[in-house]
């Protein structure tokens, strides 16, 4: 269970390499506004929105196969936090999509300023998730 465990970690860190990547694309896209740059961006977020899903998809895959081979996890507190953090986490992932297609086909008005404030949200998740996962508070 120690492998499945570092290998959640490993994947974790793949995907939030793209979280924390992505929104700092789309500060410098919603910031460009020559036709060259806009597709540039569009197809370098497309490809590492695919890579970030694949590292979110396998964390989870190794977190749900922890949670089998440990079921009392379920019932400590701790760990209902973090899932809650981590819902809320998908649901900015997802929310990553839209921003994107919004970008790609120019219907986006967000200001790179929006975007820089946006690009915070998954440091305060990791730190949130990451605290709760090791000291276990409650
Ligand atoms: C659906 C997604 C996830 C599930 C189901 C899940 C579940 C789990 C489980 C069951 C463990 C093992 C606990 C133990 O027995 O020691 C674990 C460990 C861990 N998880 Fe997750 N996790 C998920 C997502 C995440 C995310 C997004 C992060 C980071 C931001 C994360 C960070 C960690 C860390 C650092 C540990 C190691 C804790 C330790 O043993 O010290 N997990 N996770």
């Amino acid at each position: 269970m120690l492998l499945i465990k570092a290998l959640h970690i490993i994947f974790m860190v793949t995907w939030f390499a793209g979280l924390f990547y992505l929104p700092r694309l789309f500060v410098y896209h919603a910031a460009s506004t020559d036709a060259i740059s806009l597709a540039r961006f569009s197809l370098m977020e497309k490809r590492l929105f695919i890579l970030m899903t694949l590292g979110g998809l396998v964390t989870t895959l190794f977190g749900v196969w922890l949670i089998v081979a440990e079921p009392g996890l379920l019932r400590q507190g701790w760990m209902h936090a973090k899932l809650l953090l981590v819902a809320l986490l998908i649901g900015y992932h997802a929310w990553c999509w839209r921003l994107h297609r919004a970008l790609a086909e120019g219907t986006s008005q967000r200001s790179a300023g929006w975007f820089r404030v946006f690009n915070e949200a998954p440091t305060i998740a990791l730190v949130g998730i990451v605290l709760l996962a090791v000291l276990r508070p409650f």
